[in-house]
């Protein structure tokens, strides 16, 4: 907990521990299904960040039955029951509770070696950073809000969201990956900052070359961000330095909290060279190397 991983591990064998994660929240779409779908993805991610194979999963559900119809749960639960069966994870109980809002996510099991846990700490100077998928979900989540996204960027995004990190994190599997973290809420800087944070490493992000939706910069010069956005930046902008160069929308778009982001890791240059190319291989499409780990300034990431 002290360095903010994403699952608790406990060792059960020398050769097998045992990964758990728990993740829930309220409608970031409309769609009873697609909110399933997304949920149940953002709730497995965790499992994948760590290197780890999830097994089984339970549903949490807060639902105001007074006020919606039943209806509308059942379609979220199948919306997340297909998830984790395309996961190949067995849902094996949950619970509910009635309460005014609406809330849904699991609670995840997952296992793994427990030499293999791959935690955000163990970049090394010289490794590149990957990132999985394109920034900007919280963006269009604010602006599908205020009804100002449009139908096929709202799209993309849903697409993006409900995206499993499972074939990402498989890829990664044969691969002398040093550190990993999935980008969720404290944005893409928030999560390179725990990676970063209380080590002897810094990082150097490139951000031209870090994938978002194109639209969005748009809706930032608008103003369409997030609350938790200008939280994220606030707190981890003391350890960010950022190049003139660097657009200010783009800064933003660097602390856009995710709902179920991409994977970021670290591993050496070469193996990342053809890490990326199996990744884009495997249809996962947005992958790009966007940064760099380096020996100084330590503590602090460079973006140019
Ligand atoms: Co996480
Ligand atoms: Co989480």
């Amino acid at each position: 907990m002290e360095s903010a991983e994403d699952a608790g591990v406990y060792k059960l064998r020398k050769d097998l521990a045992i990964i758990q994660t728990l993740d829930f929240f309220t409608p970031i779409v409309d769609d009873p299904y697609t909110f399933g779908q997304v949920a149940a993805a953002n709730s497995l991610s965790d499992v994948y960040a760590m290197g780890g194979k999830a097994i089984c999963a339970m549903n949490i559900v807060c639902f105001p039955l007074k006020k919606m119809d039943i209806s509308i749960l059942r379609e979220i639960l199948k919306g997340g029951l297909d998830k984790m069966r395309e996961a190949e994870v067995t849902l094996v109980g949950g619970h509910s509770v009635e309460d005014d809002e609406l809330k849904y996510g699991l609670s995840v099991n997952g296992i793994i070696h427990p030499e293999n846990v791959l935690t955000n700490k163990g970049a090394r100077p010289g490794d590149k950073l990957i990132l999985t998928k394109p920034l900007g979900t919280g963006i269009i989540n604010t602006a599908l809000k205020g009804d100002m996204a449009g139908e096929n960027l709202v799209a993309k995004s849903i697409k993006c969201m409900s995206a499993l990190n499972k074939k990402a994190s498989e890829l990664m599997e044969p691969f002398d990956v040093h550190a990993c973290t999935d980008v969720t809420g404290f944005g893409f800087l928030g999560h390179a900052g725990e990676m970063v944070e209380g080590t002897d490493i810094g990082m150097v992000i490139y951000s031209s070359s870090v994938p978002f939706f194109q639209e969005i910069r748009e809706l930032v010069e608008m103003g369409m961000v997030p609350g938790g956005l200008h939280r994220n930046k606030k707190f981890r902008m003391p350890m960010v330095e950022v190049d003139p160069t660097c657009p200010p929308w783009m800064v933003d778009i660097l602390f856009d909290p995710q709902t179920s982001g991409g994977l970021l890791f670290s591993l050496s240059s070469p193996q990342a060279e053809k890490l990326l190319k199996n990744l884009h291989e495997e249809g996962i499409e947005d992958a790009a190397i966007v940064g760099e780990v380096v020996e100084s300034p330590k503590g602090r990431i460079l973006v140019r």
